[in-house]
């Protein structure tokens, strides 16, 4: 997930939440130094392990990392130390396998996860590159707010290097359009252009803007404070989406 402040975070953690009510296992994995995720998944991103020990240590295990949320999903929190890993590991071999290594590490030792969700920072570096290489697929939150559609272009091409350069299994899991308002002409153009030209790879649930979810970063995923509000149903739906599209693809 790309571009700062465009719902990344938020979505995460009501997918996953989405997800958990579809009774699917679901670990989210913090790969932002901010740690927006972590917090707001209730867990005091200085009392842990984070992701970035076992990054920068190959003895370390992520399957030792896991911390079980209030939510029902699992989590491998981060804290700000991650923000020295683009310095440290420049120069690493094969640095942008390491996060693949570490989940394909999780699930040989047993540890079957439905969805794994690694939440990105805003910025296209060495972290990001490692979670486009350890990823199946990408969902892309696109604010209908302001032109965030500008930057999508740049991100898809780099899908695209990441695909032919590093990870050829990596696909668009969709776009998910956020912070929509009706009411505005802006909103309504840019939903519109994008299904115009990404047609089925949009997501036909459709996040309104809604400041119901500023509450989610101190209080956890808003099934979990205001079940009822059209924001959590709507999370809930995209979750069935993409169990659907999933189901469709096995068969
Ligand atoms: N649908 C929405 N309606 C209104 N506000 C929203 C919506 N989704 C997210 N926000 C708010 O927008 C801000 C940015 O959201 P969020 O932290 O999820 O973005 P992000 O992409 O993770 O940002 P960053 O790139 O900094 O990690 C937050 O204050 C959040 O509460
Ligand atoms: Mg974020």
């Amino acid at each position: 997930m790309q571009k700062g402040g465009t719902g990344k975070t938020t979505t995460a953690i009501c997918l996953a939440a989405g997800f958990v009510l579809q009774n699917k296992k679901v670990l989210v994995i913090d790969l932002d130094p901010q740690a927006n995720l972590t917090v707001a998944s209730g867990i005091d991103p200085l009392e842990h392990p984070t992701i970035y020990d076992c990054l920068k240590d190959p003895k370390v295990k992520a399957s030792g990392l896991i911390i079980q949320s209030p939510y029902g999903f699992d989590i491998i929190p981060a804290n700000l130390s991650l923000s020295s890993a683009e310095a440290q590991l420049v120069g690493a071999v094969n640095r942008d396998r390491k996060l693949a290594n570490k989940i394909k590490e999780i699930e040989r030792e047993g540890l079957v996860y439905d969805y794994v969700i690694v939440d990105c920072s805003p910025s296209l570096g060495i972290l990001t590159l490692m979670a486009l290489t350890a990823a199946n697929s990408v969902l892309i939150p696109l604010q209908c707010q302001q032109f965030a559609a500008f930057g999508l272009n740049d991100f898809l091409e780099t899908m695209k290097l990441v695909q032919s350069e590093l990870n050829s299994e990596l696909h668009l899991l969709g776009i998910l359009l956020t912070m929509y308002d009706a009411r505005t002409r802006m909103s309504r153009t840019i939903a519109q252009e994008i299904r115009e030209v990404m047609g089925e790879q949009v997501f036909n649930a459709v996040i309104k803007f809604s400041t119901a979810l500023a509450e989610v970063p101190t209080r956890g995923p808003i099934q979990a404070y205001d079940p009822r509000h059209e924001v959590a149903f709507t999370y809930n739906e995209l979750a069935k989406e993409i169990i659907e599209n999933d189901e469709k693809d096995h068969r």
